[in-house]
């Protein structure tokens, strides 16, 4: 068996939240008159992330499957370095990301919807500007930058618009290519997809299928989308409020939601399915119950 790409045990984390709304997305109730000098009260931490074991494989397409605020980010930066866990270890092909960060960083890169680029330089000089950090020479950053950008569909004339002239879907893919400038082995996409229309969507889900068959890199993605954690993932993780539901192909999913509940004879299961089985609600119901908290 060759080492896990990434490797998780007994990992938690907690964030102190404002007001009562444990579960609230950060929008949750306010008082509606605070005093100037009254002291907020100091909210209870709250465990966003609780994750005994998880285990991701060298070259798999693996997804978080889960809906807002279910703790997919959280993972992904604690992975990356960003953000310290409280408990529990986190490995990297073998490295731990709170005694070798430096190592790990050299292994992984993250894209997340967060992306800042230089606005008013183009794709293409972003692109070079990232490649010069990274030690590559000129004329090979240049280069590099040009086929992974026309990979993405990205025309010339768009290259060389500058980065706010560009639409969300098309920043995204700038976002990737500068991701994988320098072939890491392991990429952290959060949310790869989420916001752009069904052709860029489309097109940045055919370019994770081709890093991972070209470069052999693995991929760990978030997504709420069902249709597309199917379509990319070998394996899914289903996380709801911090915990892992369930893990396995989506095949395995759908077997695992059949045996949990007794769904009608002959009625194909869907993932949709398996996720409510799963997690006692519809992926619908809890983006709601974010959005508003009891
Ligand atoms: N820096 C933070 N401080 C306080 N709470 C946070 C912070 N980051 C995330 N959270 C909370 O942790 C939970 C998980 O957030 P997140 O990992 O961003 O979820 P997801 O990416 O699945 O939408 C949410 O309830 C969110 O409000
Ligand atoms: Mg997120």
């Amino acid at each position: 068996m060759s080492e896990p790409a990434v490797e998780v045990h007994n990992l938690a984390k907690s964030f102190r939240k404002s007001s009562g709304a444990a579960r609230s997305g950060g929008a949750g109730a306010r008082p509606a008159a605070r005093g100037l000098f009254r002291r907020k009260p100091r909210a209870a931490p709250v465990k966003v992330l609780d994750v005994p074991s998880l285990d991701v494989r060298p070259g798999e397409i693996f997804g978080v499957l889960g809906p807002n605020g279910s703790g997919k980010s959280t993972l992904i930066r604690i992975i990356s370095t960003l953000l310290l866990p409280d408990e529990g270890q986190v490995r990297v092909f073998g490295r731990d990301v709170v005694r070798e960060p430096l190592a790990v960083q050299r292994m992984l890169n993250r894209v997340s919807a967060d992306a800042a680029f230089f606005r008013k330089l183009s794709a293409m000089e972003n692109l070079i500007h990232t490649a010069r950090l990274y030690g590559l020479a000129q004329r090979e950053g240049a280069a590099r930058a040009r086929e992974i950008l026309s990979r993405l569909d990205l025309s010339r004339e768009k290259m060389d618009a500058e980065m706010h002239e560009l639409s969300r879907g098309m920043q995204q893919k700038v976002a990737l290519a500068r991701a994988f400038l320098t072939s890491p082995i392991l990429m952290l996409l959060d949310e790869p997809t989420t916001g752009l229309d069904l052709k860029s969507k489309r097109e940045v889900q055919t370019f994770i299928l081709e890093i991972r068959r070209d470069h052999g890199a693995t991929v760990l993605l978030t997504t709420h989308d069902m249709v597309e954690a199917e379509a990319l993932c070998d394996r899914i993780a289903v996380i709801d409020e911090g915990r892992i539901r369930a893990c396995g192909s989506a095949a395995e999913l759908k077997i695992a939601a059949r045996e949990k509940v007794a769904a009608p004879s002959g009625a194909e299961p869907t993932l949709e399915a398996a996720f409510l089985a799963l997690t006692g609600r519809t992926m619908e119901d809890a983006e709601q119950e974010k959005e508003n908290p009891a």
